[in-house]
This record gives C-alpha cells, sequence and structure tokens, in this order.
C-alpha cells in the first residue's frame, strides 16, 4: 500500500521565484529565507518520495475569471510550467502520477468531493515555488506530482473545514492505493498578504508566527475559523493559508513539527514553512 510519508506547509510567492532566477539564494537579503528551507530539503532528499500531491490555487495563469473550478485535479501525463507573462521559467516538465491520480479522483468522486479532471493543464507559480524550495532545479524532478487546485480567487471559496475534510479524504485515499509509492503532501500559499483592495499591503507576522507555531500541534481553531476571519487576519490572498489544511487534515492527530520557519521581509509577504511527520 501507498504511504504517507510527511507533509509540509509553505508559501508559494513569486518574487521567490525571481530570486532563484536571478542567482541571489545567498544575497544577503535572500539567504536568511531560503536557510530556512535547507532542513526540508535534507528531510526529503533522505525520504526519497515518490510522489508529490501538491495542493495550490492558479492565480488567473490557466485557469481565468470566466470558468472557476472549486476544486481540480491534474490527471495527466505531464505539466508544463505556465506563462505568467515573461515567458515560461527554465525549470523541468513535471511528470504526472496520472495513474495515483485517477484512484484519487475516483475515491474523491466516491467520498463527495467532485473536482473538475484536467487532462491537460499548465502550473504557475502555485505549483513551482514550493517545489523549487524542497528539490531546488534539477535536471528532472525526483518525483511525479499530483496538481489539486483550490479556488482561492474567486468568491465564494470553500470552506476550512471542507479543507480538513478534503485531507481526511486523501489519506484514505492514498493510503488504499495498492503499490507502495511514498507520498508527501504539500500544501501552499500565504502568509498573510493582500495584494488588493484599501488593505492591500497588509501583513500579520504576529498571526503568522502563530500559525506556523500551532498549525502541527494545534490546529483546532484554525479549520473552525471562518473565511471572513481568514481574510481579516491573514489578507485577503492570505486566506490561501486555507489549502494548508488539506494537508494538515491528511495527517494524525498527533504529529511531529520537524522544522518550521517563518520569514517577514520588508514587503508584500510574510512567507513560512512548517515540516510535519505522523506522531505514531
Ligand atoms: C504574491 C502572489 C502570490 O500568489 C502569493 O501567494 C503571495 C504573493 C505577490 O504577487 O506578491
Ligand atoms: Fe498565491
Amino acid at each position: 500500500m501507498a504511504e504517507l510519508i510527511g507533509g509540509l506547509g509553505t508559501s508559494h510567492v513569486p518574487s521567490i521565484a525571481m530570486a532563484i532566477d536571478k542567482g541571489l539564494r545567498e544575497s544577503e537579503e535572500w539567504k536568511p529565507f531560503f536557510d530556512g528551507y535547507t532542513p526540508a530539503q535534507e528531510w526529503i532528499a533522505e525520504k526519497k518520495p515518490d510522489i508529490a500531491v501538491v495542493i495550490f490555487n492558479d492565480h488567473g495563469n490557466s485557469f481565468f475569471l470566466d470558468r472557476v473550478p472549486t476544486l481540480a485535479l491534474g490527471v495527466a501525463d505531464e505539466y508544463r510550467p505556465a506563462d505568467e507573462g515573461w515567458g515560461p521559467r527554465p525549470i523541468p516538465t513535471f511528470e504526472g502520477a496520472s495513474e495515483f491520480a485517477w484512484h484519487l479522483a475516483d475515491r474523491m468522486v466516491e467520498g463527495h468531493f467532485d473536482p473538475m479532471l484536467c487532462r491537460e493543464l499548465d502550473v504557475d507559480h502555485g505549483m513551482q515555488v514550493p517545489m523549487e524550495l524542497v528539490f531546488g532545479r534539477p535536471e528532472a524532478w525526483p518525483v511525479k506530482v499530483v496538481p489539486i487546485l483550490v479556488n482561492t480567487i474567486q468568491y465564494p471559496i470553500p470552506t476550512p473545514q471542507r479543507m480538513w475534510e478534503l485531507g481526511e479524504l486523501l489519506r484514505q485515499a492514498i493510503e488504499s492505493y495498492p503499490t507502495d509509492e511514498k507520498v508527501v503532501v504539500l500544501g501552499t500559499g500565504g502568509l498573510s498578504h493582500q495584494l488588493q483592495g484599501a488593505r492591500a499591503g497588509f501583513i500579520n507576522p504576529e498571526a503568522d508566527r502563530e500559525w506556523v507555531a500551532k498549525i502541527g500541534a494545534d490546529p483546532a481553531r484554525y479549520r473552525a475559523m471562518t473565511r471572513e476571519e481568514y481574510i481579516e487576519e491573514f489578507g485577503s490572498e492570505g486566506a490561501e493559508l486555507i489549502m494548508w489544511l488539506v494537508m494538515r487534515g491528511c495527517m494524525d492527530a498527533e504529529v511531529k513539527t520537524l522544522h518550521k520557519h517563518y520569514f517577514a521581509p520588508a514587503s508584500m509577504t510574510g512567507a513560512g514553512m512548517v515540516l510535519l511527520e505522523n506522531a505514531g
């Protein structure tokens, strides 16, 4: 049977991609941020997962406002990096775990989550950046991927509670796959930011620090919060954090937080990560 080896939550801010592309990894501004990911890179290099299930939102690159799926699942054999306005970035194409993804599709529909099924999909920074943060810039990605996309752009977005329940269902789906793949789940987005409206530029480092400290050991409050409370506390785009709940819902009630990291640069976005393993 396939095994869930861990869960990782991380921001997917596009300026991280820009920093990598410009070779700024070791610069004074960026080194403290990237260094925070070294333990996760070491963990993943040691554990060698076969498949990464990546929970993220598209940002108007593959789905525009004319058609917005609340939930979408990639079942393709490959995913190209999306062109976000400057041409596709020079990163490898992602290889899809399509058979495994069709199994997830079956289990999701049986469990009353009905995703849009994508046989063709370009993936934007929502998936690219987390993959680069944990795998670096390889010639070929060392895992196959399953993209799961959540609408966090066009209201109404799904509820935090529903995202947690999706995680619980994905856990069962992963563990009912008949062969022995090792699976890691990446929940992406956040941390606090607001890119629009009267509060544009809003970040909340205090709430972000509490999030990375508590999402492993004490997540009950975050599951119970309303969408409006997410927006109030984390900003309109910080509500992307509901996608970490899918990852957290996959995990046991008791988890070990192996590593956490938070970075609030002088910018528009609080950025952070957690790495979780089941305690049992
Ligand atoms: C920005 C975009 C994102 O999708 C995100 O999650 C954080 C920040 C940005 O454009 O700054
Ligand atoms: Fe985003």
